[in-house]
């Protein structure tokens, strides 16, 4: 008996597997919980690599949202460096990172895969413009449409300390209405779709996978707390890499054994 929205009758996806991808397509976005002993992890990682930066004690900023107490908005960057470093030593983090949203990456990716090197970390602090990232979607720069982002926040997130996105129904609509659109600056591209974006808010406990070639960003945050997130690219080892390239941008990190086996083997001579 095939599963309920399977695509045809070759389509073997369960339906947990549709439910999720449905949701993903219709909406650009799907949150769902994360495995919380991996979060906490990769939360007690940041929270190291903070508290080891210049200026910072753990007794005078007790909590990630409390950041802007001890950080100046032109450090916001030299913070994130300096964590990210700190991060990427080793693999430890990636196999957290990973194992936290193991489900919905098998859903909708795969498991054979191939991860992002250095996963990105933003920081957005209340009413820093220097934290603003201006909208676009990735596909727009060379990356490639097989990708899925896994974003995760390391903070609760409302309002402008959300991830927005312009969801598809709207970025189709919006394209057919004027194909003028892809011309404008961020700035007048953002101030044209605003009424369009979907701003998506997530709690510390949950992870947003999210097609990133759809138009998306952050605004001014212009809220009480600082926003901490991080997103980090998975996509399926075997489909086509654009300007990121496996070895450099993205990690094998699921090599199955009958790739592997394939990979070294070597056909007998003169047999056949
Ligand atoms: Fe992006």
């Amino acid at each position: 008996m095939p599963a309920m929205n399977a695509e045809s009758s070759w389509d073997f996806r369960d339906n947990q597997e549709l439910t999720a991808s449905h949701a993903y397509n219709k909406e650009g976005y799907i949150i769902e919980k994360a495995d919380f002993q991996y979060l906490e992890l990769i939360k007690h990682d940041i929270e190291r690599a903070f508290y080891e930066f210049p200026s910072i004690t753990r007794k005078d900023v007790q909590k990630l949202e409390n950041a802007h107490y001890s950080i100046s908005h032109d450090q916001s960057n030299n913070l994130r460096l300096h964590i990210m470093k700190k991060l990427y030593r080793n693999t430890s983090f990636h196999r957290n990172y990973y194992n936290t949203a193991k489900n919905i990456i098998h859903s909708l990716c795969g498991n054979e895969l191939a991860m992002q090197k250095r996963p990105g970390l933003s920081i957005n602090l209340p009413q820093n413009r220097n934290d603003v990232l201006p909208i676009h979607a990735d596909t727009w720069n060379g990356v490639s449409p097989f990708e899925l982002n896994i974003w995760i926040p390391l903070v609760n997130c409302t309002n402008s300390m959300c991830l927005y996105i312009l969801k598809r129904d709207n970025y189709k609509r919006r394209l057919n209405d004027s194909k003028e659109l892809l011309r404008l600056t961020s700035d007048e591209l953002f101030n044209e779709l605003r009424d369009d974006l979907t701003w998506i808010p997530i709690e510390y406990g949950e992870i947003l996978a999210f097609d990133q070639s759809l138009p998306h960003g952050y605004s001014l945050n212009e809220e009480r707390d600082t926003h901490w997130s991080i997103n980090c690219r998975f996509k399926g080892l075997h489909t086509p890499y654009w300007d990121k390239k496996l070895g450099e941008y993205f990690m094998p990190i699921t090599v199955k054994n009958c790739t592997r086996l394939g990979m070294n083997y070597s056909h007998p001579d003169n047999w056949i």
